[in-house]
């Protein structure tokens, strides 16, 4: 975890952190995160569901209040609404218990609109490049499309919060709804020029780490090995 004297970082793992005893939570292995300035007590959370309430309360033990919610795409997990037959809570139990800023891709706001009801005023829509401020700490929106239209990350002080773009051993899926292969290359060849030191934090725990190095991702994940995009789009681009 991020050491930074103001800078409060926590990584909360569905159904074992927060939403225990939810087998859903439990088996989609989501991770949600908390970003903010401790000297101020305000934080953002990344991609809140399943038990709201929960997440708030573990900022709140923290002495954090959460004025922020960054989605790293549409997809119910994430910010909440209907999959596989569950409805899974998510932002709009968010804004029904307060006002919240709540923070999307410019592509991916009619996506989140329609998987959770929310309605387009709520949501602060973002060209990729943007920043939040969050207390004094800068979070940059890294526009990352090919799993969704819209799909985001978050990097902030060295550590790169990549949602289902990049996992430490794969990448999100290119055969749903919005997703495009070609530009989940160009997406992953995005990610892949920051800097080795770069601390990856994915969307899911689909490895035994929680979080890697960019540099020690490099060595394991084959979605990074092929450098063109025939190559790459030839593996992978299902
Ligand atoms: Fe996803």
């Amino acid at each position: 975890m991020p050491t930074d004297d103001n800078l409060y970082f926590r990584q909360l793992l569905s159904g074992h952190d927060f939403a225990i005893g939810d087998p859903l939570a439990l088996q989609m292995a989501n991770f949600v995160y908390l970003i903010g300035d401790r000297s101020t007590g305000e934080c953002a959370v990344v991609d809140p569901a399943y038990a709201v309430d929960d997440i708030v309360r573990v900022a709140a033990a923290d002495d954090m209040r959460i004025t922020d919610v960054m989605a790293t795409h549409y997809h119910p997990d994430h910010v909440g609404g209907s999959m596989m037959g569950y409805r899974i809570e998510g932002i709009t139990t968010l804004l029904e218990a307060g006002s919240f800023r709540v923070h999307v891709n410019e592509n991916e706001v009619p996506w989140v609109v329609r998987t959770t009801g929310v309605s387009e005023g709520d949501l602060v829509s973002h060209e990729a490049g943007d920043c939040v401020h969050v207390g004094d700490v800068a979070i940059d929106l890294v526009h990352t499309p090919g799993h969704t239209p819209g799909s985001q990350c978050f990097h902030v002080r060295g550590c790169l919060i990549s949602g289902d773009t990049l996992f430490l051993d794969g990448c999100g899926r290119t055969d749903l709804p919005g997703s495009d292969a070609e530009k989940m290359f160009e997406s992953l060849q995005l990610l892949d020029s920051l800097p080795d030191q770069t601390v990856v934090f994915p969307g899911h725990r689909y490895s035994v780490p929680p979080s890697e190095t960019l540099a020690e991702v490099r060595t394991h994940n084959f979605v990074l090995k092929p450098k063109k995009k025939d190559q790459w789009l030839t593996i992978f681009g299902s």
